[in-house]
């Protein structure tokens, strides 16, 4: 048994009461590798951005939870060595689908994790999470839950349609298990293809897709009937439409890929909304500037050469996040 305290870790608890009550969210960011982790270390520790560093099941059967692990915990070192003297970093595990991961997570130094038994029904989502709760509890692991169904994949579990998270449905849901933090489904989704083209209009300025907006209107509601519980939204990449647009120049073949607007999450951030989950955009930045060396120098194959570009774009983009979109530059001074 590790506990996250001894890594330098932090829970959500304090990041999450500053968030509400500041207006901002708190960046989740997913990694996999160790570009990805430096470039959201260096990212966060340049604006001073408390962060959450998230690990899915993917990443775990990818490159191993016990080596992610460790990363996080180089992570917080490496953020002081950058002169982040007070980093605030989380370690939480994304979209757990069993108690016995989350407390494998829980019992080796992880200091937030997901249950995400939302494809369950209501009685049995919140009895699963009220057990995850339980337990990590003891360890002063905070637990994030999920109510609601988004569309896409979420791990092992696809869905063809969201259906939004009931408002009337969130007290007794959250009073009952227990829960830090609530997810729900607004209208955002995993991946890059968020909407269907038959689901957007077009920009007749720029021929591009226009997403529906998400609907506020429940996320509203949410609000009032649990004041001041953190809400939490996945699939939260906008999808820049200049990564996929190099990503095609250099050879690949993405279709129409369409993302949630800058500006929605930005009006979401400065609700009850306190932390905003990013994978989907760093993938991107991370291809478009692999396929650009690849293409432009065919003859190279230092992976450095290839890897060192894809970490300073995606670093651009934790930037921009962070301080355009987030707000959450500067508050873990
Ligand atoms: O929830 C989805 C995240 O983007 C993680 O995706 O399971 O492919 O790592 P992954
Ligand atoms: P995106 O696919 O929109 O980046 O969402 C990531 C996510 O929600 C991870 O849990
Ligand atoms: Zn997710």
């Amino acid at each position: 048994m590790v506990s996250y305290k001894e890594l330098g870790l932090v829970n959500t608890v304090e990041m999450f009461k500053k968030a509400v009550a500041g207006g901002y969210a708190i960046p989740a960011f997913n990694f996999n590798n160790m570009e990805q982790m430096q470039a959201i270390i260096q990212a966060c520790a340049e604006t001073k951005s408390p962060v959450i560093l998230q690990v899915s099941s993917g990443a775990r059967k990818y490159a191993n939870q016990t080596i992610l692990r460790y990363m996080a915990e180089g992570a917080v070192q490496y953020a002081k060595e950058l002169g982040w003297e007070h980093p605030q970093i989380c370690l939480h595990l994304d979209h757990g689908d069993t108690f016995e991961l989350c407390k494998s997570c829980v019992d080796m130094g992880f200091s937030s994790v997901m249950i995400d038994a939302s494809s369950l029904p209501f009685e049995e989502n919140i009895k699963l999470t009220k057990q995850v709760v339980e337990y990590a509890h003891k360890y002063d692991v905070t637990v994030e839950a999920e109510l609601g169904v988004l569309a896409g994949v979420e791990d092992d579990v696809s869905a063809e349609e969201s259906h939004y998270t009931k408002p009337e449905e969130v007290i007794e849901f959250a009073t009952r298990s227990g829960c830090d933090s609530l997810a729900i489904s607004i209208g955002t989704s995993h991946g890059a293809y968020k909407f269907k083209p038959e689901q957007c209009k077009v920009d007749p300025a720029t021929g591009r897709l226009v997403p529906p907006p998400l609907a506020f209107d429940v996320l509203h509601e949410i609000e009032k009937k649990l004041p001041g519980f953190p809400i939490v939204l996945h699939g939260s990449s906008s999808v820049p439409q200049e990564e996929v647009d190099t990503i095609n120049k250099y050879g690949g073949a993405l279709k129409a890929a369409v993302g949630i607007p800058e500006e929605q999450l930005r009006e979401a951030a400065k609700s009850a909304v306190c932390k905003i989950n990013i994978d989907s955009d760093s993938r991107l930045a991370m291809t478009a500037a692999i396929r650009k060396v690849f293409a432009e120098k065919p003859a190279e194959f230092d992976p450095r050469k290839y890897l060192g570009p894809a970490r300073d774009s995606m670093k651009k983009l934790y930037m921009h996040k962070i301080i355009n979109v987030l707000g959450s530059a500067g508050k873990a001074e």
